[in-house]
């Protein structure tokens, strides 16, 4: 178990699979949790009944992280709310088409990218100062190891990924000074909607010879967002059960 008593944690896209385990995990580590979702309210709020049943604080945000806009509102939303924000979990992503390069449009790349590294972007851009103001504050990004080395028939995908790499890295570098850490889970494949349709084809390829679970990547995340990882910062951490060895 962490310390998290009375740390405020927003966790992106956090109605199922991964964001949602991180979120009651990160709660039941004694964090209140700023939950978000795009499109099912309904399952968020039973998230967030879980999360009160632990007898954290937790409060649900529509929000679409790829609108510059709409993430400013919901940082300053969750500020009102909880008055202020020590963890952000970048979760909310989307694999968009499997296929060729060639077949992939402008519109497939624009959707995956603004959701995956501009989403990504838009909600780091405006906790930044929030933290600046702290001199604290925990940033962990979810990538893939798809960002690592790339996985064909994903280009956009994993161009998204290795470009949240890259733009943790650097704001890792610049936030290092002022008490921010900023560091990135690459998980391999993980049991959840994204997954449904490989998990059979893909069990195989791994040394561990099963997919993680959404609670191995919550495992590392708690660890990142308390502050036994004080002095880790900038790194990419993958949890892939020896898929990219
Ligand atoms: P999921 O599809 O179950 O959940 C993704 C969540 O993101 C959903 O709640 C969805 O509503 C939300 N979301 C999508 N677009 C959004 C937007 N524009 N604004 C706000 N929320 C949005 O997927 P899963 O598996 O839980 O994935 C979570 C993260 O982990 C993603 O970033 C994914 O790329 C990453 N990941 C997943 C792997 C897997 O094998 N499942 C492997 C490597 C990385």
């Amino acid at each position: 178990m962490y310390n998290l008593n009375n740390k405020v944690a927003i966790v992106t896209g956090a109605s199922r699979g991964i964001g949602k385990a991180i979120a009651l995990k990160l709660a039941q580590n004694g964090a209140n949790i700023a939950i978000t979702y795009l499109g099912n309210k309904e399952k968020a709020m039973e998230v967030c009944n879980e999360i009160k049943n632990l007898n954290r604080k937790c409060t649900v945000f529509c929000c679409n992280v790829a609108d510059f806009d709409s993430t400013k509102k919901l940082i300053d939303n969750v500020i009102k709310e909880f008055g202020t924000i020590d963890i952000l979990v970048n979760n909310a992503g989307i694999t968009g088409k499997d296929a060729l390069a060639f077949l992939l449009t402008s519109d497939d790349f624009d959707s995956v990218i603004n959701t995956n590294l501009k989403g990504t972007f838009n909600m780091c851009r405006h906790i930044y100062p929030i933290f600046i103001k702290n001199h604290s504050g925990k940033i962990i990004n979810i990538a893939s190891v798809a960002g690592i080395s790339g996985i064909g028939g994903q280009s956009i995908y994993s161009a998204s990924k290795a470009g949240i790499i890259a733009f943790s890295q650097s704001i890792a570098k610049e936030l290092a000074s002022r008490g921010i850490t900023c560091n990135v889970i690459a998980p391999g494949f993980v049991d959840t909607d994204m997954t449904t349709n490989v998990k059979d084809n893909v069990k195989n390829s791994i040394p561990i010879k099963k997919l993680a679970s959404p609670e191995d990547i919550a495992n590392l995340a708690v660890f990142l967002a308390s502050s036994d990882s004080d002095y880790i910062t900038g790194e990419i951490i993958k949890v892939d059960g020896g898929l990219c060895i």
